[in-house]
C-alpha cells in the first residue's frame, strides 16, 4: 500500500473523544479499562487512521498565510465536489447550485425537516437506528416512527416495505430520514431497493431526507447509488446530505454540504440553515476538503476501502469460527459491525450490560447497541490497523466470549 494504515497512532491527548473519551461519561463511552489493559478505541465513528496527506498539506500552505478573513468559497471548492460525485457516484449534471454548505450532516438533516415538517409530526425512519437521529430528532421536536429492517434468509438487512407504507399511511407521515449505506448495519442498498423505496415515498407524497455521510466507504466492487439518481421524481423529492469528514477522518474541522435539485427546496434548506447564524464555512476545513478531493484522495480512499474490506473479514470470520451465539451480518459499506449477542446471553445467563462491562475491563472499547435500538447489540468500529483489531479479538476470546 502506499498510504498508511498499520502504524498505530497515539491519540491521547491530541483532541480525541475516541481515546480521552473513554470512562468520562458512564451511558453514552464506554469504561475505562482495568488496569494492565490498553485501550482499543472501537466505538465513536472515526477513524484510527492518519488522513491522507494532501490534506494537512493543504491546511498548512493555507495557514502560512496570516490572514484569515471572511470569504466566499472559490469555484475551485465547488468543482471539486461536482468532479468526486462524478467519479465515485457517476453523478452528471450537479452543478453549482445544487451544493450548499452545512457545519455538520445533522444539522443539514434538522434544517431539511424544519422545511418539511413541523415540530411534532411523525417522521419515518428505519431501525436499528443511528444514535445521531435519535437525539437530533427528539431534541428538535419530531417523533421517529421506526420501522424494523428484517434479516433475510442470507442474514441480509432488507427494508420490510409492507410495514413501512403501513406505517406512512396510519401515521400520516410525508418525511422520511433516510441512512444510505446503512449505520450501523452497514448495508450498502442496491437499485432494486432504493427503486422500491422511491416509489412507495412517492406515492405517498413522503419526501426523503437521504444521509449519503458513508457513501465513500464501500467494500471494493461495491457501488454506492445516490438516493437523488434512482429516478427523476427522486431526484426532487430529495435533499441529500454528505461530506469528507466520515471518509477522510476530518470530524473534528466541521465541514458537510447538501446536494438539492429542486430550486425551492435549495431556498428553503438556505434559508432554514442560515438561521442559527452560524452555518458558515470554516477557512481551514474548505481547504481540508480542497486536499481530500485530490487525486491523492481517490487512490487513498480506494486503499482505505480495502484495508477495512480485511479488517472486517477477519472480524466477521473470528466471529463465526470462535464465538458461538453471536452473530454479526457482513457490512457492504462504514467501518461498523452491529454484533447481536442475544444467543450468547441467552446461553451464558449473562445482561448485555454484564457483557459490555467484560470486554471495556480488558479495553475493547466497543459501543452499546442499545443507543442504536439494538436490544443485545455491540456496534464495533473496525477502523484501526489489523494489528489493533486482532488484538481485540484475542482478548474478547479470552477474557470475554470463551473465558
Ligand atoms: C449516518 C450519520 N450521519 C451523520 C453523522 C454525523 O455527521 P456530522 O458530524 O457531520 O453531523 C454520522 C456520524 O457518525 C453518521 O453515522
Amino acid at each position: 500500500m502506499k498510504y498508511d494504515f498499520t502504524s498505530i497512532l497515539d491519540r491521547r491527548g491530541r483532541d480525541a473523544w475516541a481515546v480521552d473519551g473513554i470512562g468520562t461519561c458512564p451511558g453514552f463511552a464506554p469504561d475505562a479499562p482495568k488496569e494492565g489493559f490498553d485501550a482499543i478505541p472501537m466505538w465513536v465513528a472515526d477513524m484510527n487512521f492518519p488522513t491522507v496527506p494532501t490534506v494537512p498539506q493543504a491546511i498548512i500552505e493555507r495557514a502560512k498565510h496570516p490572514a484569515y478573513g471572511y470569504f466566499d468559497p472559490p469555484e475551485e471548492y465547488y468543482d471539486a465536489i461536482i468532479r468526486w460525485h462524478e467519479k465515485r457516484n457517476g453523478v452528471t449534471g450537479l452543478t453549482k447550485e445544487c451544493i450548499g454548505y452545512e457545519n455538520g450532516v445533522l444539522g443539514g438533516v434538522i434544517s431539511a425537516l424544519n422545511v418539511l415538517c413541523s415540530k411534532g409530526d411523525n417522521v419515518l425512519l428505519h431501525s436499528p437506528t443511528y444514535v445521531g437521529f435519535t437525539n437530533s430528532l427528539s431534541n428538535n421536536g419530531y417523533n421517529m416512527v421506526l420501522s424494523p429492517l428484517v434479516r433475510d434468509e442470507k442474514g441480509i438487512y432488507r427494508m420490510d416495505f409492507e410495514d413501512m407504507e403501513r406505517k406512512i399511511v396510519e401515521n400520516r407521515i410525508h418525511a422520511t430520514v433516510f441512512c444510505s449505506p446503512h449505520n450501523p448495519c452497514g448495508r450498502v442498498w442496491e437499485h432494486w431497493e432504493l427503486e422500491k423505496f422511491t416509489e412507495l415515498c412517492a406515492k405517498h407524497n413522503v419526501f426523503i431526507v437521504s444521509d449519503e455521510i458513508w457513501s465513500d466507504i464501500l467494500r471494493p466492487g461495491v457501488q454506492h447509488i445516490p438516493t437523488q439518481s434512482v429516478n427523476e421524481d427522486a431526484k426532487y423529492r430529495t435533499i441529500a446530505v454528505y461530506a469528507p469528514s466520515k471518509t477522510f477522518n476530518l470530524a473534528g474541522l466541521i465541514g458537510s454540504y447538501h446536494i438539492i435539485y429542486c430550486p425551492r427546496l435549495q431556498d428553503r434548506v438556505a434559508k432554514e440553515s442560515s438561521l442559527c447564524h452560524y452555518n458558515d464555512m470554516n477557512v481551514l476545513s474548505m481547504h481540508a476538503l480542497l486536499g481530500a478531493y485530490q487525486p491523492e484522495g481517490y487512490e487513498w480512499c480506494d486503499e482505505l476501502r480495502e484495508t477495512i474490506a480485511g479488517n472486517v473479514d477477519y472480524a466477521c470470520d473470528y466471529i463465526t469460527k470462535h464465538f458461538e451465539g453471536v452473530e454479526a451480518s457482513k457490512p457492504e459499506g462504514t467501518y461498523m459491525l452491529f454484533v447481536d449477542c442475544t444467543k450468547w446471553c441467552e446461553t451464558h445467563g449473562k445482561t448485555i450490560d454484564e457483557l459490555e462491562k467484560a470486554c471495556w475491563d480488558v479495553g475493547v472499547a466497543v459501543q452499546d447497541g442499545r443507543q442504536f435500538h439494538g436490544p443485545c447489540h455491540i456496534r464495533m468500529n473496525l477502523a484501526l490497523p489489523l494489528t489493533r483489531v486482532k488484538e481485540a479479538f484475542d482478548r474478547l476470546d479470552k477474557y470475554v466470549f470463551n473465558a
